[in-house]
């Protein structure tokens, strides 16, 4: 069977270009012999992570994140860089998705699973000091980063109009990147 990917980014504005790359991603994985599904963050809104709020219940939205990282093989990040570091949405999602859920720990829902990391930004770095930032974050909750991660820089101008990259070394790197993350799931 084709190893399943939950794809998603960091971002849940409309004109995010982490969710354009995320979404290149997820088209590249299946072209390379990955399932992946996208998932944008911005359909499923959770409350910013808070014990009391926990304590009356998990999120509805909160649990169909869980059940669709636990329908999935690995994951692909792509994430945006805020003051060097990862989005809040972010954060909060993956504080979310750790917390228990019913018997089943929720770090046991990212328990050795893969993970492909990528980030976009217009800026000249591309968003690669936000890189290490989600690694660490990835690492502690249990999940297999694949390295190495890819940034994007001048990612405004970086796609085309069928939201291919424009720079064939880019478009490689991320086909690379892809191919990895699939083999690390079979
Ligand atoms: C940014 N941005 C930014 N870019 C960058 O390359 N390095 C950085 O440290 C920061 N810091 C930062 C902080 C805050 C609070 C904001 C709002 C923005 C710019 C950021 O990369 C840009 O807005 C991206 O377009 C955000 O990602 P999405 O939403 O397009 O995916």
């Amino acid at each position: 069977a084709q190893p399943k990917v939950m794809v998603f980014a960091g971002s849940a504005r409309v004109g995010s270009l982490n969710k354009r790359f995320a979404k290149l991603a997820a088209e590249r994985l299946d072209v390379l012999g990955g399932a992946a599904t996208f998932v944008d963050l911005n359909d499923y809104p959770c409350p910013l992570f808070d014990e009391e709020i926990e304590a009356q219940g998990t999120p509805e939205n909160v649990l169909k994140l869980r059940e669709l990282l636990a329908e999935h093989d690995g994951v692909l990040i792509a994430s945006p860089e805020y003051n060097g570091f990862i989005t809040p949405l972010l954060k909060n999602t993956l504080d979310w998705l750790s917390r228990p859920h019913g018997d089943t720990p929720g770090l046991a829902l990212f328990a050795g699973k893969p993970a492909g990391l990528i980030a976009a930004s217009p800026g000249g770095l591309g968003g690669i000091r936000a890189l290490p930032v989600v690694q660490h974050l990835l690492h502690n909750l249990n999940l297999v980063v694949i390295p190495p991660a890819m940034s994007l820089p001048g990612a405004a101008d970086a796609f085309d109009d069928n939201g291919a990259l424009k720079d064939e070394a880019k478009a490689q790197q991320l086909d690379a990147l892809c191919l990895r993350l699939i083999k690390a799931m079979r």
